[in-house]
């Protein structure tokens, strides 16, 4: 019997934030799905990221609701629990260490020159950064190198932390041996979904999202005030096809091509209402999300399942977390025993973390 040849190791994941929208669907959701079955893969929901510009214990509070949230979307976009490993990052204890080692390998002005970092605390009307925040990129080279992933599917602005992360491993490989991968970044070549009321992104806070978990209804009253043609006044008037949210919703989510085609060319032509438009964009988005609402409907209807694939997750990262520190301390030599007493004490002999 040939052996199975090990696949490569992914990671990515997201900050349990809310939950997830046709624009994450989009820009990354969707690739995770297909990426799942070439690469083992590991994704985090990455709730230590969230203390970075929320650390108040209001926002604390909500994590569980949003992680629940994140794990449901994740089923129901078809993560497959069965191939696929998902786990929280404050579950790993080893997050908090290797953070601390990783702190060593990186200079203050690099992480200063990173440009999300101060995006983010401009977004969180933050006018000085705390150390946690400057640290982002250095937890999330922590998150990608603790399972030792080789590749991280993130969107654009993510690509320069995963860069962050290839120069930590070769960092630390070249101080103390090769124990970590340099990781590549797979760049979901999509544009940026625009919002239903025609804003460059959709986004939660922003209020112009279609939810994964949207009903039917809801749906229909989104698309029903979407913004289109700001130019078009009258369903005889002409109107202009490219740039309009509502025909990139079509060419997204629209699978029958002909009456895409067809709506498109009356639309120009000044021979289409936007209410025809809007109700078979709706119908369209509708029939995609059915199966993702009939799968989430499963999970909780069986609500043990979902929890059961969180703990699995969980119980899996921490087996590999564990091997990589003893491999880190190993490396680093962050090992020693002590023969300053009668017998030699181990120091990390009664740890299991
Ligand atoms: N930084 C990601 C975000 O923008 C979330 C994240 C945390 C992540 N750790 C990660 C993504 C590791 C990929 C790999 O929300």
């Amino acid at each position: 019997m040939t052996p199975t040849p090990t696949k490569p190791r992914l990671l990515t994941g997201d900050r349990p934030t809310g939950r997830l929208h046709l624009g994450h669907y989009v820009g990354s959701l969707a690739n995770r799905v297909r990426l799942q079955h070439q690469y083992e893969s590991f994704f985090i929901i990455a709730d230590l990221h969230t203390l970075t510009t929320k650390p108040e214990p209001q926002y604390i509070k909500e994590i569980p609701t949003f992680i629940r949230e994140t794990v449901l979307d994740y089923l129901a976009i078809g993560i497959d629990p069965e191939i696929s490993t998902i786990f929280v990052q404050s579950a790993i204890p080893e997050t908090y260490q290797l953070n601390l080692l990783f702190e060593m390998l990186v200079t203050v002005p690099r992480l200063e020159r990173m440009p999300t970092l101060k995006d983010m605390a401009r977004d969180a009307h933050m006018d000085t950064m705390p150390f946690g925040l400057l640290g982002y990129p250095v937890l999330q080279a922590v998150d990608i190198l603790l399972p030792r992933a080789q590749v991280v599917p993130v969107g654009r602005d993510n690509q320069s932390h995963v860069e962050l992360a290839r120069e930590m491993a070769r960092r630390f490989n070249n101080l103390y041996g090769d124990v970590f991968p340099e990781p590549d970044s797979i760049i979901g070549d999509v544009p940026l979904l625009v919002g239903t009321d025609g804003q460059s992104k959709m986004s939660k806070s922003l209020g112009n999202a279609i939810y994964l978990s949207d009903d039917a209804a809801t749906v229909m009253e989104k698309v029903r005030n979407m913004y289109t043609d700001p130019k078009r006044l009258r369903a005889t008037d002409p109107g202009t096809v490219e740039g309009n949210p509502v025909f990139i919703y079509h060419d997204a989510f629209n699978p029958n091509r002909a009456e895409v085609d067809d709506l498109k060319a009356r639309y120009r032509a000044g021979q289409v209402g936007d209410v025809e438009v809007k109700t078979k964009l709706a119908a369209a988005i509708n029939a995609f999300l059915e199966p993702f609402r009939e799968r989430r409907a499963y999970y909780l209807a069986h609500p043990t399942i979902p929890q059961d694939v969180l703990a699995n997750g969980i119980r899996k990262m921490q087996a590999e977390a564990k091997e990589t520190m003893e491999l880190v301390r190993a490396a680093t030599g962050l090992s020693y025993t002590l023969d300053l007493f009668a017998d030699e004490v181990d120091l990390f002999g009664e740890y299991d973390g």
